[in-house]
């Protein structure tokens, strides 16, 4: 059993490269405590460089069928390399000077308020292991696919990353509401309900939401545009329910994972969805998200104590 990053093949590639649940290299820095990390380019074997190559043609025409316009020009804003891996420097270059955002290394999971601070600071959270070749389709943990074509084209975008921005601001807020209050079952309790009602607003809009055009509607979320089979279906599928945004509703709307999403929001705009942040902040500050109802996503442990140790 191979240990070492840097265990050469008996072919010369790098056996294990940096391929999702295989890479000794993040394992390792996941044992070191090391949650950012540098990107160790070197490393992405041949198999991880076909990976992505097949992801990206596959997607360009779903992409232009059924992505949103500023998805499209965060593609090509990007300039990303249909056939290698990204660099993380190569797609701050282009990214940065548009909207200050930059991709992050990570090793693995990022505490939700950590994760939600990054993006109040610019900074998006990036993992840089890659799927296996032979499983393009179904991966449960994200992905450099994901994070890289999935989410930051959409950072490009002005009043997208502004949106962003304000996520992390209400995460503040939240960890701000839980240090007020006294009793530690209460804090809990309402933590847990913030977090519940914050992870569904994110999953229905950053993750899988849909924008109207002209066109009908068009995909913005990451979780639609990385996934080659979804992406299509969550436009097209009569089984789809698909409804205009409503803050009351998403909030108390339990989702799974681990299949295609039977029921999709969609926004006017970036700027309405900037709006709804602030309504969310609004209910937060009223207390309005301190019961909304039981059921998925659970809350973990370690994302509750991410807030409970964030300080200001
Ligand atoms: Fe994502």
């Amino acid at each position: 059993m191979q240990t070492s990053a840097s265990s050469v093949a008996p072919d010369g590639g790098v056996r294990s490269g940096l391929t999702t649940t295989e890479s000794a290299f993040i394992e390792q820095a996941q044992r070191n405590g090391d949650l950012y990390i540098d990107q160790p380019y070197d490393l992405y074997s041949e198999a991880n460089h076909r990976a992505w190559q097949s992801l990206f043609a596959r997607m360009r025409g779903p992409w232009e069928r059924y992505g949103n316009p500023s998805f499209l020009r965060g593609i090509d804003s990007l300039a990303l390399d249909p056939n290698r891996v990204p660099r993380l420097s190569d797609v701050n270059q282009f990214l940065s000077p548009l909207t200050g955002f930059s991709a992050k290394a990570v090793s693995g999971y990022v505490p939700a308020y950590l994760f939600f601070d990054c993006l109040r600071n610019r900074e998006f959270p990036t993992t840089i292991t890659i799927r296996r070749e032979d499983r393009l389709d179904y991966l449960p943990e994200p992905d450099i696919f994901h994070d890289i074509a999935g989410h930051v084209p959409m950072h490009t975008d002005r009043a997208f990353a502004d949106t962003l921005v304000h996520f992390g601001e209400c995460a503040r807020r939240a960890a701000e509401i839980g240090q007020g209050i006294a009793d530690p079952g209460e804090r809990l309790a309402t933590l847990t309900s913030i977090l519940r009602a914050m992870a569904r607003f994110f999953w229905f809009t950053i993750e899988f939401g849909l924008m109207e055009s002209p066109n009908g509607l068009r995909a913005y979320g990451s979780g639609l545009l990385s996934s080659y089979g979804e992406l299509s279906h969550s436009i097209d599928s009569p089984t789809v329910q698909r409804s205009p945004m409503q803050l009351e509703w998403v909030i108390h709307q339990s989702f799974e994972i681990d299949r295609y999403q039977p029921l999709l929001f969609s926004v006017a705009s970036f700027d309405h969805l900037f709006e709804l942040v602030n309504e969310l902040e609004r209910w937060m500050l009223d207390g309005k998200l301190n019961n909304v109802a039981p059921g998925e996503p659970e809350v973990s442990p370690l994302d509750l104590q991410s807030f409970l140790d964030a300080n200001g």
